[in-house]
């Protein structure tokens, strides 16, 4: 573990609250700090080992609790690791100390530590702005620091900025007076913070206009323009002030700072960063231009900024114990944001489009063999980047939301609830949250989840009836699914697969739900007549693709055709339904059969969604176009050709 090659962190134990950063000055290009840790010596040592990246240190000395103190007589830089080693003439003595470094950083260009961001005033100078993004480990190149998640301490922050700028960080200000030296400075101190993780401190120094509203539940909230574009944050505004009391109420646990700000970055790296109490995006996530915005623009706003304040419980007062549950505080955000869209927008019907967006495209992805598990262990923070991808996204949010369905609501919130209570202010792993949920629901969620997060893939169920009297019989067998053809690698992954069943006597509802814990099952439907249709996966919740017996696809057409079946439900069916296509190409009933399917699929914008994921088919390696009646082998089709073949799926 990376925690332990870390000598430092065997002497060191929390940081017990660094006083920093006193910024003194920036100009365009460095900043001055002289910044106090209040620290515990563990085991008596010489030197101190910190993280630190492109910062010169000029002086550094420790001064244990009512003891002169002690300067420290080497900088010993290990620029490969990101580290510097501070060496002491003399050995510091087990206790609490003082720890004060003074060092000049630079205002970097890179959008990563401390950096400037350039942007215009309404009259066209070009000015820069000094901001902030730490996550994940950049915070060293802003101050020496342990910027680890698990080492949490209190900041206490103030910055030295011309006067006529506005100067912003996690906490609220508590004074602001003219700098001494320079009568153009004012030196601004904020409050103490919670006890947090260094990668979710943030400053930000510039020129901005803000709206500002204060929630029902007292939280003042600010959203943060550039300058003459206040009107543009207003409807994001709206979201947060109702996002809030949203999470409060879900998580049963308030939000716990007495302010929040959101902040439009002209140059950002990521969509948005989940500071605490100062969130920073990209323009485009958070501006909305009353009169020129369509609504996909301000769904995305919406889910943004949902997913941001999730993390201000989720992430922020319950931190990840250490990157590789990573996936898990991007997962579950990327999956609560829209249950908070939904609550605060049930106009936009924004589940459809989790379907349609995130639930096909980590299938797609998934369903390869280059592919990964969710949950990876990452060794060195330098593979943390490699891992923020559509996997941990939206998969990660695909198997939450599949989790959240299986527990139910109530249960659900009560783990959460469980959860973040008893680990606030502290660090948990993907275990904890599985052991708070298990006892909340009584029900086995880490074997469920096990099978998820930590094998890659999903399966195949395939599902044949057979009637029996008044009842059917279902048979149910899982094997992975492969884009690429039939499974047929030696071993034979498993999942535990939560399944809900319904039937024509009520689309929108499950008749039975089950766990498969095993390769193959027999279920009974109960008072089931010949003539009522089965479907598996309801609301298209289970991450796993179904094939009905022949029989069962039949009579399922009816149900498609009248739009008894839900839009979820027919979307579902039709990726499933298209993503199996290819590996029937060489039986031509069973191919006539699915086309009649898809053909019953009489609305415009689903024929547009086929046409779609078609096209993004053809380009996935070996996954190819044969879907589409080109044998394996044959040359692969232009794109107008696939168009073509898909105008004679559409009907009249
Ligand atoms: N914590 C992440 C931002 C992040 C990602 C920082 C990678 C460092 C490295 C944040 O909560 C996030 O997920 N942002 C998303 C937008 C979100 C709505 C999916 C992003 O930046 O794409
Ligand atoms: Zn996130």
């Amino acid at each position: 573990e990376w925690l332990s090659t870390a000598p430092a962190l065997q002497y060191l134990l929390l940081p017990l609250h660094p006083k920093h950063p006193t910024l003194l000055q920036t100009n365009c290009h460095f900043f001055l700090v002289l910044m106090e840790f209040l620290l515990q010596v563990k085991n008596a040592t010489n030197q101190i080992v910190m993280n630190c990246a492109d910062i010169d240190i000029i002086t550094a000395s420790y001064a244990p609790e009512g003891d002169e103190e002690v300067h420290a007589t080497g900088f010993n830089y290990q620029n490969e690791d990101e580290k510097v080693t501070l060496s002491f003439p003399s050995t510091l003595q087990k206790g609490t100390g003082t720890l004060k470094i003074d060092f000049v950083g630079e205002l970097n260009d890179k959008m990563k530590g401390f950096y400037r961001s350039k942007y215009s005033t309404p009259s066209g100078d070009t000015r820069y702005a000094a901001v902030t993004q730490f996550e994940a480990t950049d915070a060293r190149r802003a101050f020496p620091c342990w910027d680890e998640p698990a080492i949490k301490a209190t900041f206490d922050i103030s910055l030295v900025v011309p006067k006529d700028r506005v100067a912003l960080s996690n906490m609220n200000v508590v004074e602001r007076r003219p700098y001494p030296d320079d009568e153009s400075l004012v030196e601004v101190k904020f409050a103490r913070s919670p006890v947090m993780s260094t990668y979710l401190v943030a400053f930000v120094v510039g020129e901005y206009d803000f709206v500002e509203a204060r929630s029902q539940d007292g939280v003042l909230v600010r959203v943060y323009t550039p300058v003459g574009k206040a009107e543009q944050g207003k409807f994001a505004l709206e979201v947060a002030a109702k996002t809030l009391p949203f999470y409060k109420d879900y998580f049963n646990v308030p939000y716990p700072l007495p302010k929040i700000d959101l902040i439009a970055i002209a140059d950002f790296a990521a969509g948005a960063m989940e500071n605490w109490g100062l969130v920073t995006y990209r323009e485009t996530a958070l501006l909305i231009d009353p009169k020129n915005s369509c609504s996909s623009s301000r769904q995305w706003v919406a889910l943004v900024v949902g997913h941001e304040l999730a993390h201000q419980w989720f992430g922020n007062l319950v931190t990840m114990e250490w990157w590789t549950h990573l996936w898990l505080n991007e997962g579950f955000a990327s999956w609560i944001e829209y249950l908070c869209v939904d609550h605060c927008f049930p106009e936009y019907d924004i589940w459809t489009q989790f379907v349609s967006a995130d639930y096909t495209r980590a299938q797609e992805l998934d369903a390869l063999d280059n592919s990964h598990p969710i949950e990876v262990s990452v060794g060195h923070p330098s593979e943390v980047d490699e891992i923020f991808d559509a996997i941990s996204y939206s998969k990660g949010a695909s198997v939450i939301r599949m989790l959240h369905d299986y527990i139910g609501d109530e249960d659900f919130r009560k783990g959460m609830n469980l959860y973040l209570t008893k680990f606030q202010q502290r660090n948990a792993a993907t275990e904890d949250l599985w052991e708070s949920l298990e006892k909340a629901s009584g029900k086995p969620i880490a074997a469920v989840m096990n099978t998820w997060t930590k094998q890659m893939g999903f399966p195949l169920i395939y599902v044949e009836a057979e009637q029996q009297e008044d009842d059917k019989v279902l048979k149910l067998v899982q094997k992975k699914f492969c884009a690429s053809g039939p499974y047929t690698g030696e071993d034979f992954p498993m999942w535990m697969v939560p399944i809900s069943i319904c039937t024509s006597e009520d689309p929108t509802c499950a008749k039975m739900q089950i766990l498969m814990d095993k390769p193959e099952l027999t279920v009974v439907l109960k008072d089931t007549k010949p003539e009522q249709w089965v479907k598996l996966n309801l609301g298209t919740v289970g991450f796993y693709r179904t094939q009905y017996s022949p029989a069962m696809l039949e009579s399922l057409i009816p149900a498609i055709r009248d739009l008894s079946l839900p839009p979820v439900d027919r979307l579902g069916l039709q990726n499933d339904l298209f993503s199996l296509l290819h590996k029937q190409a060489d039986m031509q009933e069973e191919k006539n059969r699915i086309e009649r399917v898809l053909g019953a699929i009489s609305q415009p914008e689903l024929i547009q969604k086929v046409l779609t994921f078609a096209l993004s088919v053809s380009s996935l390696p070996g996954a190819g176009l044969n879907l589409l009646q080109f044998p394996p082998g044959s040359s692969e089709p232009g794109k107008s050709q696939i168009e073509e073949n898909l105008s004679e799926l559409r009907p009249n």
